[in-house]
């Protein structure tokens, strides 16, 4: 690998989030409700080797950081031996896992093993029976279990995310914050925002509103370290061993320091989380193009990443054509 990659705005472009599954096992209902997604078959997700090649032509043009997410990358099969092929591309620095943490108390050792060094859990309840009412599934002790397991084995740096929801969650944003008072974790606020046409401005609540909130459980120093590659605002309580995030998609939008490129279970490139233009590079992988043709059809898509996101058009339009599940977080 050589050089970094720019888009058309000057920014570098070095972390690249890939979707390994549309499929999951929980049913949040600010993703996929029961009932309203069909999922991809098999045969259009694209297979390992197809992964791994895109991962190294992608390092090669600068990329040096990759996530891997879902849908739920744990209930994909063979999960934990992509995870060590990816890891042993030696240009990569940081490899890490977006996860729903059902799976986790079974994996998290193997994910260690595998190389991976960061996890980040969703997690928007302490209490079981709204985990399974906004979840469709009676899984808060599994998930629980599981962020104990990877806080034990390795000592991953667990980060747990939080979808902030009005009338949901609200009340559980102190306590949810007080973990970071117990555990070394960093727990982020993520604000909802608009994948789907339902209960958006019912349930929208912003960062501000969250951060008031996290005031009252004590004085906030903000935290000035840098913790991973994206978009969180952290903050601590004096003395706590872990951080607490805020991340504002929809109120101050982070374009400007926009480091990232998503690629779709499918082998769609987007260059960004609201912007409906994709780049087919599944076509190209099972086609006879070469890695240069691979690399330069990545160039070319890099080059128009939109300055900045659209997302009040798409609230406007009341949706966006995909669920998080299928772009990948
Ligand atoms: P690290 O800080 O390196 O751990 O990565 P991250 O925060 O990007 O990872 P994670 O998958 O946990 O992302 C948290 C959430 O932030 C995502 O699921 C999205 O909800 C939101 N988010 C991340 N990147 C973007 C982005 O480019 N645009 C927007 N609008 N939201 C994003
Ligand atoms: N708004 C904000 N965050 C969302 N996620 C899924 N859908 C939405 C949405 N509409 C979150 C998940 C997970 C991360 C990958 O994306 O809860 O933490
Ligand atoms: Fe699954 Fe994540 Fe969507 Fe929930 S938000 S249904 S855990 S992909």
């Amino acid at each position: 690998g050589t050089g970094a990659l720019m888009d058309g705005h000057k920014r570098r472009i070095d972390y690249l989030r890939l979707s390994i599954t549309d499929r999951c096992n929980l049913r949040c209902v600010y993703c996929m409700p029961r009932g309203t997604v069909t999922f991809l078959r098999h045969e259009d997700i694209l297979r390992y080797e197809e992964i791994l090649r895109l991962v190294r032509v992608a390092v090669g043009l600068g990329i040096r950081k990759v996530r891997i997410t879902g849908g739920e990358p744990f209930v994909r099969k063979d999960f934990l031996h992509l995870c060590s092929q990816i890891t042993a591309i030696e240009a990569l620095e940081d490899v890490s896992v977006t996860t729903n943490g059902l799976l986790l108390e079974t994996y998290a050792q193997g994910l260690w093993d595998a190389g991976v060094r960061r996890i980040n859990v969703s997690l928007d309840t302490l209490d079981r029976e709204k985990y399974r009412r906004i979840t469709g599934v009676d899984g808060f002790e599994r998930v629980w279990a599981g962020i104990m397991r990877a806080h034990q084995v390795g000592h991953f740096p667990v980060k747990i995310n939080v979808v902030a929801l009005k009338g949901v969650n609200d009340d559980e944003v102190e306590s949810l914050a007080g973990l970071t008072r117990d555990y070394p974790f960093h727990v982020r606020f993520i604000e909802f925002m608009p994948f789907r046409p339902d209960a958006f401005h019912d349930r929208y609540l912003s960062g501000d509103v969250v951060l008031e909130r996290l005031q009252r459980l004590g004085a906030l120093l903000p935290a000035t370290s840098k913790n991973g590659n994206g978009p969180a605002r952290y903050y601590q309580y004096p003395g706590a061993p872990g951080k607490v995030g805020i991340i504002s998609p929809v109120s101050h939008h982070f374009c400007p320091t926009c480091n990232r490129l998503r690629v779709t279970a499918e082998g769609r490139l987007r260059t960004c989380l609201f912007s409906e233009e994709e780049t087919d590079l599944r076509v190209l992988l099972r086609s006879d193009a070469s890695d240069a043709r691979l690399a330069a059809a990545i160039l070319e898509a890099t080059s128009h990443k939109p300055e900045r996101h659209q997302m009040d058009e798409a609230i406007t339009r009341k949706c966006i054509s995909r669920p998080m599940s299928a772009i990948g977080g």
